[in-house]
């Protein structure tokens, strides 16, 4: 059986993650402390519940499945919290990612594919932005992440931990199938809410300041669906497997929506009408966030299959309508 163990397994791209790896041939083991995870969602392999953050804990599951690498989701990944409870993110993402590293050095694993974020850049000089724009993260969620990268190529130099740091954009849309989908609590993210909006289940959705210098006033992100991210996953993970140097890479699809792009889509999808009220910008928030994904697309070998966000939309519509 070929093990790799997943943290945050049960989480949005986790999960999803899980998925594509079963179709590859691996035994996707989650580790997940369950706070924002499902447990519905371990469909692909087992579950171990418990903390990154508790060495003795990943110990023993290492011990026990002796995974031949690490895909590390968990995570808290809300911008706007972050800005509030900075201690909250220094502590799940970046401590608990030393004591997940410290962990594999105990136990001998080598390879660890980390979920980092478009979030290191801070507010853009040019955009598309390639792996080479400078890091100045604008909130603490991007600079917990950050810490990360850079704890990364010091475990790589002086303890020969090999690593890819995949740097996303945002995540949306879900499992084409609806086995699995985008399911936070507190929701915060902008497609979900739209749609809760559609549906009924929230009265309308705030815009978040219309004010940006983008072309028309609403911030910009560039949104790549979560099974697109899954599989890049897969080949990043074949790829170190395979003696390929560590790496930081954009997972992104290279063109960007604003706020009022997104609202106008789902209701197009939906063929609902959705209240939109606008409101102050969000403390932390960067105008427009969107990826040259040169560098994957040429040594992963990867590609979006999903290119244009009503497509995207779609597949987030059927889940939350199911
Ligand atoms: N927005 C609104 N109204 C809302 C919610 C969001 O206008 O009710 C806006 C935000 O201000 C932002 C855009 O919609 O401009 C997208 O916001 P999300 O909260 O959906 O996503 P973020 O861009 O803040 O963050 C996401 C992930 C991070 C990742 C980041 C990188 O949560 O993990 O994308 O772009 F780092």
């Amino acid at each position: 059986m070929k093990y790799c163990l997943i943290t945050g397994g049960v989480g949005y791209v986790g999960s999803h993650c899980c998925k594509e790896l079963a179709k590859a041939g691996w035994t996707p083991v989650t580790v997940d402390n369950l706070f924002h995870g499902h447990s519905a969602f371990a469909k692909w392999g087992p579950l171990c519940v418990g903390d990154v953050r508790d060495g003795e804990f990943l110990d023993s599951v290492f011990s026990e499945y002796r995974p031949d690498a690490v895909f590390h989701f968990a995570g808290l990944t809300s911008v706007g919290e972050s800005m509030e409870n900075p201690e909250l993110y220094y502590s799940a993402n970046t401590v608990g990612t030393l004591s997940l590293l410290e962990s594999m050095r105990r136990c001998g694993c080598r390879n660890i594919i980390f979920s980092s974020t478009a979030a290191v850049y801070g507010t853009p000089e040019y955009s598309p932005i390639d792996e080479s724009h400078s890091k100045n993260p604008i909130n603490p969620y991007g600079q917990s992440k950050l810490f990360v990268e850079k704890i990364l190529a010091d475990y790589d130099r002086a303890h020969g931990i090999k690593y890819t740091a995949l740097r996303y954009f945002n995540a949306a849309g879900a499992d084409r199938e609806c086995e699995i989908g985008e399911r936070h609590s507190p929701e915060t993210h902008l497609i979900p809410l739209v749609i809760e909006a559609a549906l009924g289940r929230r009265e309308s959705i705030k815009i978040f300041g219309c004010d940006y210098p983008t072309p028309d006033g609403t911030a910009v992100r560039d949104y790549i669906h979560v099974s697109d991210l899954a599989a890049a996953h897969i080949k990043a993970a074949e790829r170190l497997l395979g003696g390929g140097a560590s790496k930081c890479m954009n997972l992104g699809t290279g063109s960007g929506s604003s706020v009022l792009k997104v609202i106008e889509t789902v209701r197009r999808v939906s063929g609902k009408n959705v209240a939109a009220e606008t409101v102050q910008r969000r403390a932390g928030d960067p105008p427009n966030l969107v990826a040259d994904p040169s560098e994957a697309r040429l040594t992963l070998s990867w590609d979006c299959a999903y290119k244009e966000l009503d497509e995207i939309v779609e597949t987030a519509w059927n889940w939350h309508s199911e």
